[in-house]
């Protein structure tokens, strides 16, 4: 059954969101992301959905329908606590500060629009239409607040691609990011 993510199952959505998705976020650590997932909670443009079974969590969607200054927004919501496990994470890796900074000035953020920011399901419950119940009620829920189309980015090496390509969405541009190819695929609503 898909709900609304709750604080009590953040810790799912985390071990899920490290042991599933690939990227930048999941470095930071289970500290960074459990603050991330909470501060959502209080952030009215970034909304998390989770499919649940008996009370596991087997996969979960974010998106967020103004990406505008999204990280800003969020990082506002506990500056200290995040500056704090920032600063850690680079006094602990400092020869990826450089690469920390070009995250958080990830392009998609930069612009007012609608995206789909994480999808993940875990890997011993796929290929059983999960991923495809959470793009469809994120594409109805974006529909209720009038939203059209949405974007999704994704790393072109992924095979997440076959599932957009399955799911109606089109690829629209790709583009070099932090050394990597990504894929921009947009999803049209329809009535
Ligand atoms: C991408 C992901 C969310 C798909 O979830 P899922 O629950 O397995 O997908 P579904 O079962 O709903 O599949 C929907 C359709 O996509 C197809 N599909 C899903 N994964 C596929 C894959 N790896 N290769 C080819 N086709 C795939 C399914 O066959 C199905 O097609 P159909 O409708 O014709 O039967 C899941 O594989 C995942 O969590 N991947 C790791 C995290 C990730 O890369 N996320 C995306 C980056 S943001």
């Amino acid at each position: 059954m898909i709900k609304p993510l709750t604080d009590q199952k953040i810790d799912q959505v985390v071990n899920l969101h490290r042991n599933e998705l690939s990227g930048f976020l999941p470095e930071l650590g289970e500290e960074f992301l459990t603050k991330f997932y909470r501060a959502s909670l209080e952030t009215p443009d970034l909304v998390t959905y989770v499919e649940e079974e008996n009370g596991k969590v087997r996969g979960f969607v974010s998106y967020s329908v103004n990406t505008e200054g999204l990280n800003s927004r969020i990082l506002k919501k506990d500056l200290l606590g995040f500056v704090i496990v920032l600063l850690r994470y680079i006094i602990t890796h400092p020869l990826k500060t450089v690469k920390f900074i070009k995250i958080i000035a990830y392009p998609g953020f930069s612009s007012k629009r609608a995206e789909l920011l994480s999808i993940a399901v875990d890997r011993n419950h796929r290929m059983k239409g999960i991923g495809k119940k959470l793009l469809k009620i994120t594409a109805s829920d974006m529909k209720k607040k009038g939203i059209k189309k949405f974007k999704i980015s994704v790393y072109d090496r992924l095979p997440a691609n076959a599932f957009y390509m399955k799911t109606g969405c089109k690829l629209t541009e790709s583009f070099e990011f932090m050394g990597e190819l990504m894929n921009y695929y947009e999803y049209e609503i329809r009535d």
